[in-house]
């Protein structure tokens, strides 16, 4: 029997892989610029931290971890509260007193698996860990805006804020008295919600609640003087950085440790997965995590399977040529033992240079080697056989183009890595 990845799981095939480095290496560029440092975690926590983080009654912690059998350990399901866990253990707070941080890796939820949902998937974490500025807030959207702005992929970003701990319970009060006016008619899950966290029953997506909930009084409408001040502060930077957005009133998200902002970044091309983009802040919880009382922090986590899916969505539609770029500079031809070992010896020679060379070790034909080197995409082929050893010569082929204008496709060249260097650049 065939062993298959397991379901949710998905493997990255080179090609595919290509694609993910090129984004990373954006990624990092962009961060850089923002002046964010990276930091690595440990895909294994206690489930402990999950569960006091992200709320023992959402979906997240309620039915989606994948917790070990003895129940103490848990598979990360995102990187928040584990990048507070390390903060706050290596007391990092206390060598800077705001710390701009950002993590890239692989979280693990058990969520039904479709397009764009998995159940390994990577996010790219950031997080600012000290600061209650709302410029950060407004920060963290623009630097999710420049990165879809470079990668061309178009998405729009929906704002709310659900106040503090002063202002949401008087909220919730009023949502619940609404709620029970409706309370029949919406789904077994809402009926549920309602009574565990009444603020989930606004992104409720069956239809028929859908109705009933649109009349639900807003937040937006509820927040307390500092939190109202806040938020208008907040988009009136993103006003100020010509960034658009929509108030969504109904945006509460899935995980309970946001307080005022939360803003999603939103596309229209992979169906039910909307989101690429999404976070807030939670000044609560580096204090629920044992930091020091009334530390703030916000940040946002970007699905990076669903950005490598729009990226191929947005190759097809534009039809996109195969690359002519190389992946080698050179694949050397060794023909015969003698050639072999010429070969074998000038890679390594050419390698320590900085040069991407590419060879044949089963002593295949000639014929086979240049195959091989153009699946390999080769930018040049050096033959090597005994008249080019008896010669000190070998041939030299492009397989791109032509070598040195005058529309020469092949030339002969002295056979020593520093000649060879010379004509094929870096
Ligand atoms: P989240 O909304 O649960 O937030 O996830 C953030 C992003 O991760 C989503 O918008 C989506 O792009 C991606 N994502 C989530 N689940 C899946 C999945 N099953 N398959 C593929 N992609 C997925 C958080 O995780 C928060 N920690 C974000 C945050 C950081 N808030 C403050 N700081």
């Amino acid at each position: 029997m065939k062993i298959k990845a397991l379901k949710g799981f998905k493997d990255i095939l080179p090609e595919e892989a290509k694609r993910w480095q090129q984004l990373e290496e954006l990624i990092r560029e962009l961060l850089k610029q923002f002046n964010f440092t990276e930091i690595r975690l440990p895909i294994i926590e206690e489930t402990s931290l999950f569960a006091r983080a992200i709320g023992d009654t959402t979906d997240i912690v309620e039915k989606e971890m994948f917790t070990f059998p003895d129940k103490q350990q848990t598979l990360r399901p995102e990187g928040t509260a584990s990048l507070i866990r390390a903060v706050l253990e290596h007391a990092l707070l206390l060598q800077k007193p705001v710390q701009r941080l950002f993590t890239i890796g692989a979280m693990f939820r058990r969520e039904r698996p479709q397009k764009g949902r998995l159940r390994q998937f990577h996010q790219l974490d950031i997080e600012v860990l000290g600061s209650e500025s709302a410029f950060v807030d407004a920060e963290l959207m623009a630097l999710a805006d420049r990165l879809f702005a470079r990668l061309g992929i178009d998405v729009s970003l929906e704002l709310n804020s659900l106040g503090c701990p002063k202002c949401r319970p008087v909220y919730r009060k009023e949502l619940l008295q609404f709620i029970n006016t409706c309370k029949d008619s919406l789904c077994k899950d809402c009926q549920r919600r309602s009574e565990s966290n009444p603020l989930r029953v606004l992104d409720c997506k069956v239809p028929a609640c859908r109705g009933q909930i649109d009349a639900a009084p807003s937040i937006q409408e509820y927040l307390c003087e500092e939190c109202a001040e806040h938020f208008q502060s907040v988009q009136n930077a993103l006003h100020n950085l010509n960034i658009d957005f929509r108030l969504n009133k109904f945006m509460v998200r899935g995980l309970d440790y946001y307080c005022r902002t939360t803003f999603e970044f939103i596309t229209n091309n992979l169906g039910a997965q909307a989101a690429v983009a999404a976070g807030g802040r939670y000044d609560g919880l580096i204090e629920t995590l044992g930091g020091k009382a009334g530390t703030p922090g916000a940040g946002f986590a970007m699905g990076l399977e669903r950005i490598v899916l729009l990226l191929e969505q947005q190759e097809q539609k534009e039809g996109a040529e195969e690359q002519a770029e190389a992946d080698i500079d050179l694949f050397i031809a060794g023909l015969g033992e003698a050639g072999q070992e010429r070969a074998f010896v000038l890679s390594q020679e050419l390698r320590s240079m900085g040069s991407r060379i590419g060879l044949d070790y089963e002593g295949r034909s000639l014929k086979a080697q240049m195959k091989l080197a153009d699946k390999e995409r080769a930018a040049f082929v050096l033959i090597i056989g005994d008249a080019e050893l008896e010669s000190g010569k070998g041939v030299l082929k492009n397989m791109l183009g032509e070598i040195g204008g005058g529309g020469k496709e092949q030339e002969e060249i002295v056979l020593e890595a520093e000649a060879i260097r010379r004509i094929i650049g870096q």
